[in-house]
């Protein structure tokens, strides 16, 4: 099939590439143009492991090509997809889907034959049948442009897995079992022919909602174990153990209980902040207060690994020396939107301490973002000095650092885990105090 994609971000980007690896003739198309020079060079432009062979490999075959060019883009396909970005809006909690908006009013009026537009992007419900009537209003007399919603799931560091075997596919069309629907299924013919995935068909509101209440519940289920971590450290209790032992029933599951720094990144807090905000907007605001709360939980923790931070030096933050290992919001991506990571950095240094950070893959983007503060090239490098190691990113090269090697460089041997990540024992064996969040008296 031939197909385009619009917007090169994560979710673009990845779709462009995983589409032509399954065989299909892709376009992927961005108003950026240094983007594109890049991309048509095969060249990924984030961390995402996996991804770079893939782009190479099927940018050299011509299976996917990229342009800024409107008119290019709707000659070369009826089937579209839509991928751009839904940031949250300055000053408020709703999504900004402006966005999704120009991309169906710029697009609808060059279509020159019957078009599919499916929305990939992370929106308000609602937004799909909105888009349906830009793209009525400004697709040519005799041109039927149909909208249908196809959410994406995709992790970062695991874009691609996720991409070419997904858990589940859903489509939300306004007529479900019509040539719609067939077509959104030819896209993914070569995943469900090779090795099938349930695949559930719906309307356009409830595939926009999949979505977004999929993401309400990651974070629900995250600030639900920082918050019995909240009275795991007042009790003297092991939070880390407490999720082993709840998470053993089925009902309730391991994953996603990862206690700690919490969540961030470019999807969870916007998400869960904008469904808030569109509740309201339909009158069942009551409905999603709650995430009000998994939000505040969520920004507690950070203050309380500054927290943590002042008790290790003392009290007093000025003067002291603190290595903050990680500024990605999560391993395995160089993203810094939103990050616990540079929150917790940030909040150390406004308080007087020198934070010097180290992340494998996220410096550039974290120097951008946060210029002010120190940054160093290794995590040895970090260490230098420091009366504090605090882990903010569970990178796997941290949980493998020697305690013997970073004792022989740091000023302190305190080891704070925001994370729950780091192995305890070797440390306090290499004469270190080990405390993390969410556990009390038992690990300290
Ligand atoms: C998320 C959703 O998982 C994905 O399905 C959706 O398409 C986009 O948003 P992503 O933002 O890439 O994906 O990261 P995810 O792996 O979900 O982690 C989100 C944040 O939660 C990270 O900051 C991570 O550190 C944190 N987290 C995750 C925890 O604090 N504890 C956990 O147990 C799991």
């Amino acid at each position: 099939m031939r197909m385009t994609v619009f917007g090169t971000g994560y979710l673009g980007t990845t779709h462009a590439a995983c589409m032509a690896e399954l065989g299909h003739e892709v376009l992927g198309v961005d108003v950026d143009e240094a983007k594109i020079e890049r991309l048509r060079a095969g060249e990924v432009p984030f961390y995402e492991p996996g991804l770079p062979e893939i782009l190479r490999r099927q940018v050299e075959a011509g299976r996917v090509r990229f342009t800024t060019d409107y008119a290019e883009a709707a000659e070369f396909a009826d089937l579209h997809f839509i991928g751009v970005g839904t940031p949250q809006r300055k000053g408020e909690f709703a999504a900004d889907t402006s966005y999704v908006e120009d991309v169906v009013a710029r697009l609808a009026p060059l279509l020159t034959a019957d078009a599919v537009l499916v929305g990939k992007s992370t929106v308000p419900v609602g937004t799909a049948a909105r888009l349906q009537e830009i793209a009525d209003w400004h697709a040519p007399a005799g041109v039927h442009v149909e909208v249908a919603w196809n959410p994406e799931f995709l992790r970062e560091g695991f874009a691609v897995a996720d991409t070419l075997t997904p858990d589940r596919i859903v489509i939300g069309v306004r007529e479900p079992g019509g040539p719609v629907e067939e077509t959104v299924r030819g896209a993914y013919a070569p995943i469900l022919d090779s090795d099938p995935c349930p695949v559930i068909v719906t309307d356009l509101a409830t595939a926009e909602l999949v979505k977004v209440s999929a993401n309400a519940f990651l974070a629900t289920k995250i600030s639900f174990i920082n918050a019995v971590s909240e009275v795991c450290e007042a009790a003297g209790a092991d939070v880390t153990v407490l999720a082993d032992a709840i998470g053993m029933d089925p009902r309730i599951g391991r994953r996603f209980l990862g206690a700690g720094l919490g969540f961030g990144g470019g999807c969870l807090p916007k998400d869960i902040r904008a469904f808030m905000a569109r509740a309201g907007e339909l009158g069942a605001d009551q409905a999603m207060s709650f995430l009000r709360e998994v939000d505040s939980i969520n920004m507690r923790r950070r203050e309380r690994m500054v927290d943590l931070a002042t008790e290790a030096c003392g009290g007093m933050l000025i003067g002291k020396t603190i290595a903050v290992l990680g500024a990605a919001f999560k391993p395995d991506s160089d993203d810094v939107r939103d990050s616990p990571a540079l929150n917790v950095a940030g909040m150390l240094s406004l308080k007087g301490a020198q934070a010097v950070v180290y992340d494998p893959q996220a410096l550039d983007n974290a120097r951008a973002l946060f210029p002010t503060l120190a940054y160093a090239d290794s995590a040895i490098e970090a260490c230098e000095g420091a009366d504090v190691v605090l882990v903010a990113t569970e990178w796997a090269e941290f949980l493998e650092l020697d305690p013997a090697a970073v004792t022989a460089v740091a000023r302190g041997r305190i080891m704070l885990d925001g994370r729950n990540c780091m192995p305890a024992d070797d440390w306090r064996a290499a004469g270190w105090t080990y405390r993390a969040l969410g556990r009390g008296v038992s690990a300290s």
